[in-house]
């Protein structure tokens, strides 16, 4: 039951909504710089192991005061503090929500005896295999989907320099074929330890793809699937019938997308070792204390999702794009896709009353400067206005400083273009050597105007390591919640997968027998031109 406000009922709503009209709607980002000489300064905010600029963003203090005023009228930092807590804010599956005390020091925060017994044993393990000498172990495959797979398969790959360099990562998610058997086509059973990751241990794509692995490793000679498959689930029963005896566990406090810091890190504990897991775990525990302690005018997650709040109620934003300016973190926008927008892509509020308002932003993007090369066109000339958030990380971990200057500047030089544009009076001045000669100057210039005024955040690391990556996930994982309170809704289920995975269950036997009875036309003849 819905206790608090929910935010169209507040009246920091309306006056946001006047705000809009008055400020924000023709709000420009040049003319505020030129206004205020001290705005970099006013809209940066100094959290652990990020700094963010959000100065580039259509905000001004009085937009800030309201969206404060909105967060206190919701009743979010209540709402905060029953998650910390452990109430079953979760109200659809009546469960807690608490990843966060899975990174919490040992002693602190709840259920620490229990998560300390699993952290302490799944990171042994993980020293154990790491030991290739003796444990013969050169590649990890990773079974699972979701959250089950998502949060590792992003972290292994940013975290590259710290990963163990005799030990080969396979990520297996998709039921299709195709995705494991090129993994397995290249590996040696004797050589492999087969994670199978999966909170239910029920889901048909993990499950498939865990009983094909089983099969390939019986089929090529591999002895001992208690010493090469080892699980990670609540289910340890339903593991254990399919013959793993070592398994790590959790609990049903930690969701899915939330569980990467649970015993379904264990890829990332033996990418990384002991001591680099502690320390990711550590780094997503200082930006849980910011979020739990710092006031909302200084708190970055929450500024972020005030900032989202903004653009998607009122100016109407539908999407945000990710620009993470470093090769490692390629995963992270598929990774923020599940966290984002399966958390809040929902269209009723806890007492299941349809929204007046909407919710979840499409989340998308690429690293940079690959993004650049392909859609960029359309977030600085297209029609939409697409917030992007820009990642820089200031210290490479290799030594190609004249690569790294590159990026960095064109990373600065993207926000900068976004923001600024060019004038159809500067594009007629400008030389366009490329551009034809049977066109008249006026109108090329119009097609090289940009129009500017497109607003982004920047978020610095000064270096990728496992402190900075859990403090970015975690800042991330608060700013969802954050918007999440604020629309009123539960973050927290996924009511959304399920009834295609329903329909799938009814189509499957129907592609064996050829059975359309009862199915849409469409779906029918789909099936039958499969059949044929
Ligand atoms: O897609 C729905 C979902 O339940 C996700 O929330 C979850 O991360 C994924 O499936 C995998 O579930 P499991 O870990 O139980 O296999």
């Amino acid at each position: 039951m819905r206790t608090m406000l929910r935010c169209d009922e507040t009246e920091a709503w309306a006056a946001l909504r006047g705000h809009y009209e008055a400020h924000g709607r023709d709000f420009d980002l040049r003319d505020a710089f030129e206004r205020d000489p001290g705005r970099f300064e006013s809209f940066s905010v100094e959290a652990p192991e990020v700094f963010a600029d959000l100065s580039k963003n259509r905000i001004d203090s009085a937009t800030l005061h309201f969206l404060i005023d909105l967060a206190s009228e919701c009743g979010l930092e209540a709402r905060r503090d029953a998650m910390f807590a452990g109430d079953a804010i979760n109200t659809t599956e009546g469960r807690a929500v608490l990843h966060t005390a899975l990174r919490a020091p040992r002693g602190a925060g709840p259920f620490s005896a229990e998560v300390h017994e699993v952290l302490d044993a799944m990171l042994a393990y993980a020293e154990a295999v790491r030991d290739t000498a003796a444990s013969g172990i050169k590649h990890v495959v990773n079974i699972g989907i979701g959250g089950s797979d998502l949060g590792p398969q992003m972290v292994v790959p940013a975290l590259d320099t710290f990963v163990h360099p005799g030990i080969a990562f396979h990520f297996v998610s998709n039921v299709d074929g195709h995705d494991i058997a090129p993994v397995l086509r290249r590996l040696d059973p004797a050589q492999t330890l087969f994670i199978v990751a999966s909170k239910t241990f029920t889901t048909q794509e993990t499950m498939a793809n865990a009983h094909a692995a089983k099969a390939w490793f019986e089929a090529n000679g591999g002895t001992d699937i208690a010493r090469h498959f080892v699980a990670t689930t609540t289910n340890v029963a339903a593991a254990a019938e399919f013959g793993i005896t070592t398994t790590f566990g959790f609990w049903d406090w930690v969701g899915g997308r939330y569980s990467l810091w649970s015993a379904i890190g264990l890829p990332i504990a033996l990418a990384i070792g002991a001591e680099n897991f502690r320390a990711l775990l550590a780094g997503a525990h200082s930006m849980d204390r910011h979020f739990a302690q710092a006031p909302l005018l200084k708190n970055l997650p929450v500024l972020l999702a005030l900032i989202d709040v903004w653009y998607r109620n009122f100016h109407g934003f539908t999407s945000r794009s990710v620009a993470p300016y470093h090769q490692g973190l390629k995963r992270l926008p598929a990774y923020l896709q599940q966290l984002e927008m399966e958390s809040n892509g929902k269209r009723v509020d806890l007492d299941g009353n349809t929204l007046p308002y909407a919710t979840s932003p499409v989340v998308w993007g690429e690293p940079g400067t690959n993004g650049q090369h392909a859609y960029f066109q359309m977030l600085h000339q297209g029609t939409d206005v697409i917030p992007v958030e820009f990642i820089l990380v200031k210290h490479p971990t290799h030594d190609l400083a004249d690569l790294h200057a590159k990026l960095l500047a064109n990373g600065l030089a993207q926000s900068q273009a976004l923001m600024l544009g060019k004038t159809t009076a500067q594009a007629l001045q400008e030389k366009a050597p490329t551009a034809s000669k049977q066109l008249d100057a006026a109108t090329l210039a119009k097609h090289r105007t940009f129009p500017g005024n497109r607003p982004s955040t920047t978020l610095l690391l000064d270096q990728l390591t496992p402190t900075s990556l859990g403090a970015l996930i975690a800042l991330y994982e608060h700013r969802v919640f954050t918007s999440g309170a604020l629309w009123g809704i539960n973050s927290f289920d996924q009511w959304g997968v399920e009834l295609g995975k329903a329909l799938c269950n009814d189509l499957l036997p129907r592609l064996a027998s050829g059975d359309t009875q009862g199915l849409d036309a469409s779906t029918a003849s789909l099936l039958r031109r499969l059949r044929g």
